[in-house]
């Protein structure tokens, strides 16, 4: 392992993944030599606490990687694809939250429990994609059947946080609950319609085929982490009034048979996992619970009954922790520890 310290940047630092970022940076232990905070011009001025020392947020230039060794971003898409390359180019390899470089050959897709040794090819373009959060906390769980049995096809409904969508979708979940409950007009700008008490089938754009990209995303990201083409993946996404916590009912169709009961002893001792499976004292993995967690928690587990070879699971974690930013600094780590 090395005992290198490196100069860090993150991309987005005042958002509410980059935030967590730093927090996630700090919690980690992270061999972090300097550290730069890069946020829009409007952002100019704030200044951000990285243990201990308030670190001011520099405006996000061409300029902004020089003698950066890893950056860490999470400003969105278009800001993705103009900076990483030019960050690559000085020298510096990006870890990328959004969708911009993901389905890329040339980037890593990578979720440290599931597809580590993917993590070398950074080598290509400098660039290694954070995957999408409803697909990180779904492979972690579904690898370890995975490998164990095959998995000839998945089903998912996820039950998605406003979180994901960013600071923004807070403030508007937070407005329109207060206005609700006043009996006060609903403004609505972030959503196309009120999220406050209501369920919206529709993440990110609609597509050509009826499903939107948040959909595409988790059937074609779930193939590259598992560098599997042949299964078969249907993903319908819902928002739902949560703050942070996304969840997914999960139902799959194993090659070969698994139990309920080997399911559960199998994801028990799966790296980053923690299951919570004991319906008759009403113990299943809630939203609330992993809400500041790391882990990805599982429960409900149990034989599908319509078919020979099928599982259903309730799967729950953190968007903003282990769906983004955590997963984010656990490969900035690897990267450290096996790479630079
Ligand atoms: P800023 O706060 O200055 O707007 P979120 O996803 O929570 O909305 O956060 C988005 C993050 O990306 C924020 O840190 C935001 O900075 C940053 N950001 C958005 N657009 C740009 C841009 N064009 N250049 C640099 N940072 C950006």
């Amino acid at each position: 392992m090395s005992d290198k310290k490196v100069n860090v940047a993150v991309a987005g630092a005042t958002g509410a993944v980059g935030n967590q970022m730093i927090t996630c940076l700090e919690e980690s232990k992270f061999p972090v030599k300097t550290i730069k905070l890069l946020a829009s011009h409007r952002s100019v001025g704030r200044q951000l606490r990285f243990r201990g020392d308030l670190i001011p947020v520099e405006e996000l230039t061409r300029d902004s990687f020089k003698g950066v060794d890893i950056a860490l971003f999470s400003a969105g898409g278009g800001t993705s694809k103009e900076f990483a390359p030019i960050a690559a180019k000085d020298g510096c390899v990006v870890v990328d939250n959004s969708s911009a470089w993901r389905m890329d050959p040339e980037v890593p897709l990578v979720v440290p429990e599931v597809n580590p040794h993917a993590i070398q090819g950074y080598t290509q373009k400098g660039i290694i994609a954070n995957p999408n959060c409803s697909t990180i906390q779904m492979v972690v769980a579904l690898n370890p059947i995975y490998r164990k049995c095959g998995i000839k096809r998945i089903v998912v409904s996820t039950y998605q946080a406003v979180s994901g969508t960013g600071k923004k979708a807070i403030d508007e979940l937070l407005d329109q609950t207060r206005a609700m409950i006043n009996f006060l007009d609903v403004e609505k700008s972030v959503y196309p319609h009120r999220i406050a008490f209501n369920c919206l089938p529709h993440i990110d754009v609609f597509q050509d085929n009826g499903y939107t990209k948040e959909e595409m995303k988790m059937l074609n990201e779930t193939r590259k982490i598992l560098e599997d083409d042949t299964i078969g993946v249907t993903a319908t996404t819902v928002r739902v009034p949560v703050f942070f916590g996304h969840s997914e009912s999960v139902n799959i169709e194993t090659q070969a048979h698994i139990t309920a009961d080997e399911a559960r002893g199998l994801l028990a001792e799966s790296p980053g996992i923690k299951v919570m499976d004991d319906p008759r004292s009403n113990l299943y993995p809630l939203a609330i619970d992993a809400a500041g967690s790391d882990l990805t928690l599982v429960g409900r587990i149990r034989q599908d009954e319509s078919i020979p070879n099928g599982i259903n699971l309730w799967i729950v974690a953190d968007n903003i922790r282990k769906g983004a930013a955590t997963n984010t600094v656990q490969i900035a780590e690897l990267l450290v520890q096996e790479y630079l």
